[in-house]
């Protein structure tokens, strides 16, 4: 098969990832995707490093098994704990990770401070820290990890008391005090955005990544020479690493429904 036309890999420690994918395909439409969950193991955000790491080598090589022409590590977590890794371990394939869009927050240049929500991982690793020193003098920048919040989207609740309550309890402090902007660092929160936009109204920008990668993807696969030129639509294949049913139609209504704003 001519490389052009191979698919483009996706991952992601379960189902957050498809708020990464949504974007991509708006943006390529012609281009094949192989998603693939490993919700067995997750939470990714809360485990040891070197873990993430050995988790991730794992998933890419199913990706690559299945002959993608690009990867895109589609979790702030993983990409944290082991992009740097894989791109020398795969020299000849544009991988692309997510990283907390610090940049465009800080870049609208809101009062109050941004509050970045994101896994414990994220949150202590490099990447990160580098990212927060970069703009430490622009902006105040509020670290909020958030264990067990991706655990709702998981098992399909976007909505509902549960969430809500867990949303409520995390800006408690801020009780009234202006926020600048929110951004959310991990793939499985643009799921619940209607819910913290519920609470905490509409004025406060919630940014995510899943826009700011496709089209780094794009421009990696561009440059590669590799960007999708049939005039069909491409197609999505999704994997799991849990072999149930359940997780596949949880896959397939975030994928397909209309639950990110
Ligand atoms: N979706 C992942 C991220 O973007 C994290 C979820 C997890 O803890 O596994 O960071």
């Amino acid at each position: 098969m001519d490389r052009k036309n191979r698919p483009i890999g996706f991952f992601d420690s379960g189902v957050g990832g498809l708020s990464v994918l949504k974007e991509a395909m708006k943006l390529m439409p012609k281009e094949h995707y192989i998603y693939f969950g490993d919700s067995k193991n997750a939470p990714y955000g809360v485990r040891e490093v070197e873990d993430v790491r050995n988790l991730t080598y794992k998933a890419v090589e199913f990706l690559m098994k299945k002959g993608t022409k690009a990867i895109v590590i589609a979790c702030n977590t993983a990409t944290s704990a082991a992009v740097a890794a894989l791109r020398i371990t795969y020299p000849g394939i544009p991988i692309v990770g997510i990283e907390p869009a610090v940049k465009p927050a800080v870049n609208l240049k809101k009062q109050g401070p941004i509050i970045i929500m994101a896994t414990p991982v994220t949150l202590r690793e490099k990447k990160f820290n580098n990212l927060m020193e970069k703009y430490r003098n622009q902006a105040e920048i509020i670290p909020m990890p958030c264990p067990g919040l991706m655990d709702f989207i998981e098992s399909g609740k976007i909505k509902g008391k549960e969430v809500e309550e867990y949303i409520r309890h995390k800006y408690e402090d801020f009780n009234g005090n202006k926020i600048g902007a929110i951004v959310l660092g991990c793939t499985h929160y643009p799921f619940i955005k209607p819910v913290i936009e519920d609470i905490l109204g509409r004025d406060i920008p919630i940014i995510d990544g899943g826009l700011g990668t496709s089209i780094e993807l794009m421009r990696r696969l561009e440059i590669k020479g590799l960007i999708n030129d049939s005039v069909m639509e491409g197609n999505v294949e999704i994997y799991n690493s849990l072999k149930e049913e359940n997780i596949l139609k949880i896959s397939k209504k975030l994928l397909y429904g209309n639950d990110c704003r």
